[in-house]
């Protein structure tokens, strides 16, 4: 890039930053984007507005208001001070119904882990990928104290709220701010989710999605996809993506299980 392209992309970074809406989104994955727009713009002001329009489309328009992290926690505090189980998974529950694609999963969180989980051996460390507020729903997970969570999202503020958050899980927890379409991590876990994930990964990169299922070092990749739009719309949605996952698999030495729940198709795939 020479040296007027990078003031381009420079001034675009601030400007996208100024706006409340973007401000903790990760810089490197606004600068990713901003490239892209600038390319195809040639115009920064037009750039700038599509940069937004895209994080709007994978990021934002999945959070249902402004989020209130420090009212979410105090909460949380509250509830697991009180010694009261109940009410600890209720304002869990509650905090993630801020969060569109993790809310979809509420009314079958109770089966969800255990029907995916049934014939796996013991459960040692996880990633979760683009992972939302999903980490609050570690409870429902049945997992054993030492386990090691991973969570990766764009947003700053997300992730100190899923750290501090994660601190009062039954979990050794982990949050880190990262686009995982570019800096996949690479430990070595048991589990990776990957969920509702790679259609909106794939907006940006189209190799995101097969990148994500190479890359990731998880004996057990566990994929899924809506079964409808965020607009509540099904077109055929789980047909389309069910054979778009194929196709990502195909010729993998994997093996694949399916599972259909209410509003979101899931797939584990079983690498070793
Ligand atoms: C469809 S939601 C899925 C959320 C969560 N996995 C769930 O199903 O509950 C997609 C999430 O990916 C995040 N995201 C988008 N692009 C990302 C990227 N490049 N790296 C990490 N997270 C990303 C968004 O902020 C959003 O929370």
């Amino acid at each position: 890039m020479d040296e007027v392209d990078s003031q381009q992309i420079d001034r675009l970074i601030e400007a996208v930053l100024a706006s409340s809406k973007y401000k903790s989104i990760d810089v490197d994955f606004i600068r990713y984007i901003g490239k892209q727009e600038l390319s195809s713009h040639h115009n920064l002001k037009e750039a700038i507005k599509s940069t937004k329009n895209k994080l709007h489309q994978v990021g934002g328009a999945y959070q249902t208001s402004a989020p209130c992290y420090s009212v979410w926690l105090d909460e949380l505090k509250f509830a697991k001070r009180s010694g009261n189980e109940e009410h600890f998974l209720d304002t869990c529950k509650w905090i993630m119904q801020s969060h569109s694609s993790t809310r979809e999963r509420l009314p079958v969180l109770e089966h969800f882990y255990s029907t995916i989980f049934a014939n796996l051996p013991p459960i040692n460390s996880v990633i979760d990928i683009a992972c939302g507020l999903h980490p609050l729903a570690v409870p429902w997970m049945s997992l054993s104290e030492h386990v090691q969570y991973f969570a990766y999202e764009i947003y700053a503020d997300m992730i100190g709220f899923l750290n501090d958050s994660l601190a009062l899980m039954p979990v050794q927890g982990f949050a880190e701010v990262r686009d995982v379409t570019h800096s996949c991590p690479t430990q070595k876990v048991d589990i990776a989710f990957i969920l509702k994930a790679i259609p909106c990964l794939e907006q940006v990169d189209k190799s995101a999605g097969l990148r994500l299922l190479e890359t990731l070092n998880a004996n057990h990749l566990v994929v899924s996809f809506p079964a409808h739009s965020l607009g509540g719309k099904n077109k055929g949605m789980t047909a389309n993506y069910e054979s778009r996952f194929y196709k990502l698999v195909a010729h993998k030495p994997w093996s694949i299980q399916r599972f259909e729940f209410p509003g979101e198709l899931v797939f584990l795939v079983s690498k070793s």
